[in-house]
């Protein structure tokens, strides 16, 4: 353990006291099974936390899936790592920046030519961000460009190729706790933008059979907000639940929301927080510095 955890850890005693046993997270995972059968997926930000692990459930639920990443190395690794631990061949990967939009049409041209016709978009990437206390201008800007302006126009290219093609598919938006709570960031901001815009999407494209819905984790053990995600203590003491979501449970609902077990979920956006944001935001510290 290094020292940053061993001081978090005494901090913690400190204030809550020693813990009297581990956290644990008592969750089940999807067995391999067919729910995707058929179906091809493009998850945006996929080489890590949340977008890693719904990546991971829709392969092991027959879907062939195509990640996207800034870094290509980084999307080659996370793809490789894939399919070691599915067993399975059908993950590929295109180096894809969501904050370029212009590059949004020849890469999903690129990506139907290597993976064949998609029918499924999990809007995930995001970064956090652009704190009122300190934020400037420049990060303001780039979580916004990147956690809501690349899902706008994205949604609206594949939105118009599942219209065009007659494709009966799927969006997912990656919302958040923070789409329900007091705005104080940027990044408030943009998912308070992606509950609205799910709203928006599902609304006008419902009457083409195309399914939009919203999956909003509250504070989940990825790198986002711990460096070694699961692998670190998942308590989290401030939460109703006490402990951090897992990318995997987060993972195991997408798969049935994008599923034909959900076609009558339209417009809907499932909390998946713990309470935060529902019952209590007792876990932010709220302040103007
Ligand atoms: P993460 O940091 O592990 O993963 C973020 C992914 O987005 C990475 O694959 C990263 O490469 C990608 N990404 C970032 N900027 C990008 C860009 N410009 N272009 C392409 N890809 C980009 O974080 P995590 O937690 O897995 O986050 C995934 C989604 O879940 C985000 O939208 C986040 O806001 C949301 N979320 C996360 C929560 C958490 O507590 N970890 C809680 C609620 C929502």
């Amino acid at each position: 353990m290094n020292l940053r955890k061993y001081l978090k850890r005494g901090l913690q005693y400190v204030r809550y006291g020693i813990p009297e046993k581990p956290v644990y997270a008592q969750i089940s995972t999807l067995a391999p099974n067919e729910l995707l059968k058929e179906r091809t997926a493009l998850i945006t930000g996929g080489t890590s936390g949340i977008g890693y692990d719904i990546s991971k459930a829709f392969l092991l639920a027959g879907a062939k899936v195509i990640i996207t990443g800034r870094n290509k190395e980084k999307v080659d690794k996370a793809c490789n790592s894939l399919s070691q631990e599915t067993g399975l061949n059908t993950i590929s990967g295109i180096q894809m920046d969501i904050t370029d939009v212009p590059s949004f049409q020849p890469k999903l041209e690129s990506i139907i030519k290597l993976a064949g016709p998609i029918d499924i978009l999990v809007n995930n990437a995001g970064i956090l961000g652009g704190n009122i206390n300190n934020s400037t201008e420049v990060e303001f800007d780039k979580v916004i460009q990147t956690n809501l302006k690349g899902v706008f126009f994205l949604s609206q290219l594949v939105g118009r190729y599942f219209k065009r093609n007659n494709i009966h598919g799927n969006i997912l938006n990656v919302a958040s706790s923070s789409s329900l709570r007091p705005a104080t960031s940027a990044y408030t901001i943009s998912k308070w933008g992606i509950r609205g815009l799910t709203l928006g999407l599902a609304r006008i494209l419902a009457p083409y059979d195309i399914v939009v819905n919203g999956i909003a984790p509250g504070p989940t053990a990825t790198p986002m907000l711990m460096r070694n995600g699961v692998r670190d203590d998942i308590a989290l003491r401030k939460s109703l639940a006490g402990r951090y979501a897992t990318p995997e449970e987060i993972a195991n609902m997408s798969v049935v929301l994008v599923s034909n077990m959900s076609r009558m979920v339209i417009g809907d956006i499932v909390y998946m927080t713990g309470g935060a944001g529902l019952l209590t935001n007792d876990d932010i510290n709220y302040n103007f510095d």
